[in-house]
């Protein structure tokens, strides 16, 4: 909030004026960026719209900002003066650097997510609070203190999670580790980071789903890492497309989410992963297997992980406790050769000594306690109840406009709708209904999709939701 002294005898347009000042020559209004109107600003700050008019003159006539009837109010970009000589100019800053911004569509979400709490959340792909063990955690954590050395770890993880995945990795996904094979790190989004970056060199093409949560990953641009697409059918992706891939572009290495495919909620079948693994080992091509939902799945038996029978160590095998338990704690695993997890864990002590202990530790504690296994039990009955309020509602709404393939697991509903739409009216018209979820092209797909996360919002606004979108749809096809 804007620091406006009522009882000062500065005039509150001066102080307003000062305030840019300030705000300009610390950078936080980089020259060419745009203030806020007028009206916006008199309301924001709960002052006479005059008052902004007066200040914004001031400005003006100081040479500081411009103002353009169509394109609003900006800092000056050209005039020398406007900012302490000494002032780095941010915006060019900004606007370089290796690392390339989120998908506008992503942007867009986040931002109308902060500023509206009350949207239908059906974007965030995450568990809502109702499916996270928050009471566990919890009270794990009140059992538990934190008083003993917190230095710097081991950045390959904390011993007693790896030891703790070990048997999980054993018990629940038939993978065979040890400890010394496994890397802690911030969710699997990190693995997928650590790879690209650490692995993989600019210009090296690889393979990627098509659609493909990889694909929502500027990461892989920023990379300089070239992309070529697998198409996901019912039955996941072709494995002889790989061969091909091969032949034509030299592909260094291959991203599979096999179990429950985000967006698309597919399961790669059984004939194709012995394929998959048998062109693996002939061609010498790594593959990672990105596997954080196998766990959700709705009748207890979930699909057996590539890992599990890569007996010559070509899956990278990545892991996440963020779909099946909380995203917010950002533990995720990587199982790989040793000779990748030293090469990873060097490059996590460089960039942040590793993930915090305290996550890892409560991490740890829940794997080992008896809360686990009912509460992996517990979400599984959940998900599949919120699958068949989001299905039941579309199917009610929507029946002639909508078509999906029934997920038997995971957080996400995939759904073409059968006409043509603008992705962007649909969005925006969804939004101001109040509910959100992401559009299908920013997984890669053509337009006219949609990806619902029934895991996120409350089951009782799941029929709500799906109503305010139905609403959406309507409007804008007219
Ligand atoms: C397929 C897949 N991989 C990785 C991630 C990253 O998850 P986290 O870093 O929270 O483990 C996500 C998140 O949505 C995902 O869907």
């Amino acid at each position: 909030m804007w620091p406006l002294d009522r009882g000062s005898k500065k005039p509150l347009f001066e102080q307003i004026v000062d305030e840019i000042e300030r705000r300009i020559s610390y950078g936080e209004f980089p020259p060419g960026s745009l203030l806020p109107s007028e009206r916006k600003l008199a309301e924001q700050l709960g002052v006479n719209r005059s008052t902004v008019v007066l200040a914004y003159a001031e400005l003006r006539a100081l040479g500081m900002i411009e103002s353009q009837t169509g394109s609003g109010t900006r800092v000056t970009k050209h005039k020398w003066g406007i900012t302490p000589k000494h002032t780095p100019n941010w915006h060019r800053y900004v606007e370089g650097g290796s690392f390339l911004p989120n998908l506008p569509f992503l942007r867009r979400i986040r931002e109308a997510l902060q500023k509206n709490k009350a949207l239908i959340d059906f974007a965030s792909g995450e568990l809502g609070a109702d499916l996270s063990p928050v009471k566990e955690i919890n009270t794990l954590m009140d059992e538990n203190h934190y008083t003993e050395y917190l230095g710097y770890d081991n950045p390959q993880g904390f011993v007693p999670l790896r030891q703790a995945l070990v048997a999980y990795l054993e018990h629940y996904r038939g993978i065979q580790t040890t400890e010394s094979s496994i890397l802690i790190t911030s969710g699997s989004q990190q693995s997928l980071y650590l790879i690209t970056q650490c692995l993989l060199a600019p210009g090296d093409a690889v393979a990627i789903e098509d659609p493909s949560y990889c694909y929502s990953l500027p990461m892989f641009q920023s990379a300089g890492l070239r992309l070529f697409r697998l198409p996901v059918d019912d039955k996941g992706v072709r494995p002889e497309e790989i061969r091909s891939l091969y032949k034509k572009h030299r592909i260094k290495m291959v991203f599979l989410n096999p179990n429950y495919q985000n967006p698309t909620g597919t399961v790669l079948d059984p004939e194709r992963r012995v394929e998959l693994l048998h062109i693996a080992s002939e061609l010498g091509l790594p593959i990672v297997e990105d596997d954080p939902f196998s766990l959700t799945d709705y009748h207890g038996t979930p699909p057996q992980p590539l890992k599990s029978a890569d007996s010559i160590g070509s899956i990278l095998y990545i892991g996440s406790f963020s779909k099946i338990a909380a995203s917010g704690l950002r533990v995720g695993w990587m199982v790989a050769p040793h000779s990748v997890v030293e090469r990873l864990a060097d490059a996590r002590q460089q960039m942040d000594f590793g993930l915090s202990v305290v996550p890892q530790k409560v991490a740890a504690q829940f794997l080992n306690s008896f809360y686990f296994r009912p509460h992996l039990d517990r979400l599984r009955m959940d998900l599949l109840y919120k699958r068949d309020l989001l299905i039941e509602a579309l199917q009610k709404e929507l029946p002639d406009l909508v078509s999906f393939s029934v997920p038997q697991g995971g957080l996400h509903l995939w759904c073409k709708i059968g006409t043509e739409v603008n992705d962007h009216k649909l969005l925006e018209e969804a939004i101001r209904n109040g509910m959100i979820y992401v559009p299908g092209s920013v997984y890669g797909s053509d337009s006219g999709y949609v990806r619902f996360t029934f895991a996120r919002p409350k089951a009782a606004d799941i029929p709500l939701g799906v109503s305010k979108f139905a609403a959406a749809l309507r409007t804008v096809l007219g």
